[in-house]
């Protein structure tokens, strides 16, 4: 069987890098083939280094917001790896319909909101002001819309009394390590039935 090639692009911690890049071994339908990170500073990229996986950077800075200059260099090792499947994993560069639309129907994004509930920024300090009682994450398929597209698995959190921005993000996350791995294996096995957790 030949596996499924998936890129990751990162632009922080990389801890759900990591979840999907571990997730990927014996009859896991898929492989990963490359990290790619906007920032160089990336703590990430040396995670995907220790673990054997090919690493690229491209600096969105000089481009001074000239995304379309920006994606030109972004495609570049994308072109050169060949990934079946590209996986934002805390990629936090907006992509403009262009680049989406070469990966049409095969880039997923995770997202920490309930979808679409807090599409963008600041999701969980949002959840709390609202008042909301759950809270939790979602990976979809990217379409050009900023945080939209087909809903593939949905994890939900409660958000308890005193909860900061901070805490409820821990507790989200730990929902989010569980959820992307399991939404890209089935997704990798073609297979688009939204993950539902917990
Ligand atoms: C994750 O919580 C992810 O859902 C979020 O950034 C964090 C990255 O953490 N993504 C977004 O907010 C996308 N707009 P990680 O680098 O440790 O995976």
């Amino acid at each position: 069987m030949s596996h499924k090639r998936v890129a990751i692009l990162i632009s922080g911690g990389g801890s759900n890098m990591v979840s999907l890049v571990d997730s990927m071994t014996g009859d896991h339908p898929a492989r990963p083939c490359l990290v790619l990170s906007n920032d160089a500073q990336a703590v990430g990229l040396k995670k995907a280094a220790d673990r054997g996986i090919p690493t690229a950077v491209v600096d969105h800075r000089p481009f001074k917001g000239d995304r379309a200059a920006f994606e030109a260099e972004l495609l570049k090792p994308l072109e050169d790896t060949r990934p079946d499947i590209v996986c934002l994993a805390g990629f936090m560069r907006v992509l403009t319909g262009d680049f989406v639309s070469r990966f049409q129907g095969r880039m997923l994004n995770i997202h920490p909101s309930l979808l679409p509930k807090y599409k963008g920024l600041n999701t969980h300090s949002r959840a709390i002001e609202a008042g909301d009682a759950e809270h939790g994450c979602s990976v979809h398929e990217v379409t050009a819309a900023l945080d939209d597209g087909p809903i593939l698995g949905q994890a939900g959190v409660p958000i308890e009394a005193g909860d900061t921005a901070e805490t409820l993000a821990a507790r989200v996350l730990v929902w989010e390590h569980k959820l992307y791995p399991e939404v890209l294996r089935r997704f990798a096995e073609g297979d688009r039935s939204p993950v539902l957790l917990p």
